[in-house]
């Protein structure tokens, strides 16, 4: 089997996946219709051009500017459904997905209405696909505390159809400090705790995520390569990355793939895991981001096999049930 095959082939795990970046462009443009929503755009070709960012910023105003079409349930349901089925198509077994609820709360979308839509479609693709999927609720971080915990409340009542709590947008003066108080409050209602942190911004956001927010997992976090003695308490905690290579290059946090860091960071001994953040934005899913490794770095079976095995391990699955998937 050839390295390609092997990527298509080996059951894999996403766990840095926002359900609005899957939003593809034939979706969007069918939402915008069903809702009369109107749009800057006329076609699927002229979606894709806008699709050229120079930073976290540029992109975020297009993804938020994307979720405006998602008004109803079946809307949440067919996003996820669309995301979930190419997921399949992928053999990824187990996924770990974040949504954004303030996106769609500030704009009068009940939050019964988003949790229902997307809990349908995981119901259905763990009843007809075998995919096994559990949500992490993520908070806005260039809004206050004070509107992550008013979500936080409404939340609560649903809080047995998410895991985990996490914090994303606009990372650079949003450090992870200004949320230390909804991440006790989240850890004392028994959520696992993640947060975007070392993507744009500096190292020392990565140490805070650690230290102030107590969290489990580091989405992203490949600034803490900037400072040695982070990389080595990382490890020795034994914490997670959730890396999301093709995402870095669109973003323009790593010049190139062929400079990516990945593998120096698994090498490092750093528990790197591969993800797609955004597919229907960054160029890709989690297969395309295996295969734009492979083409660029010098990939082999053995790391695809690690990554993999990485996923799993730092996953939120239920710790009794976890053998089952090493
Ligand atoms: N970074 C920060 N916030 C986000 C992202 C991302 O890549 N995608 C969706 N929200
Ligand atoms: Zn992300």
């Amino acid at each position: 089997m050839d390295l390609l095959e092997y990527i298509e082939k080996i059951p894999k795990a996403e766990l840095h996946l926002h359900i609005e970046g899957t939003l593809q462009p034939e979706l969007l443009l069918k939402l915008a219709k069903r809702n009369n929503v109107s749009l800057p755009y006329s076609s699927i070709q002229k979606i894709k051009d806008a699709y050229q960012f120079q930073n976290l910023q540029d992109f975020l105003d297009i993804y938020y500017a994307g979720a405006n079409v998602l008004r109803t349930e079946q809307d949440f349901f067919d996003l996820t459904w669309d995301y979930l089925e190419d997921a399949h198509r992928q053999h990824i077994i187990h996924v770990e997905i974040f949504f954004d609820p303030q996106t769609h709360t500030e704009r009068g979308i009940p939050f019964s209405v988003i949790i229902s839509g997307i809990h349908k479609a995981m119901e259905r693709a763990k009843k007809n696909l075998g995919i096994n999927s559990q949500l992490i609720l993520s908070f806005l971080r260039h809004l206050p505390e004070e509107s992550a915990f008013k979500t936080w409340e409404e939340a609560k009542q649903y809080k047995h159809l998410f895991v985990g709590i996490g914090l994303d947008s606009s990372e650079l003066g949003n450090p992870p400090k200004k949320f230390k108080n909804i991440f006790a409050e989240a850890k004392k209602d028994g959520m696992k705790l993640v947060a975007h942190a070392g993507e744009e911004g500096p190292a020392s956001y990565v140490r805070e995520a650690i230290d102030v927010l107590n969290i489990d997992r580091i989405d992203h976090g490949n600034k803490c390569l900037d400072d040695e003695n982070l990389v080595t308490e990382i490890i020795k905690k034994g914490l997670a990355l959730t890396i999301c290579p093709l995402s870095n290059i669109v973003l323009k946090n790593t010049p190139c793939m062929e400079e990516h860091p990945i593998l120096k960071m698994l090498e490092k001994g750093l528990k790197v895991t591969v993800n797609s953040d955004d597919p229907a934005y960054f160029g890709g899913n989690l297969v395309k981001n295996f295969e734009a490794m492979a083409t660029n770095l010098p990939l082999t079976k053995n790391h695809v096999y690690q990554l993999t095995k990485n996923a799993f391990e730092a996953s939120f699955i239920d710790e009794s049930l976890k053998e089952q998937y090493l």
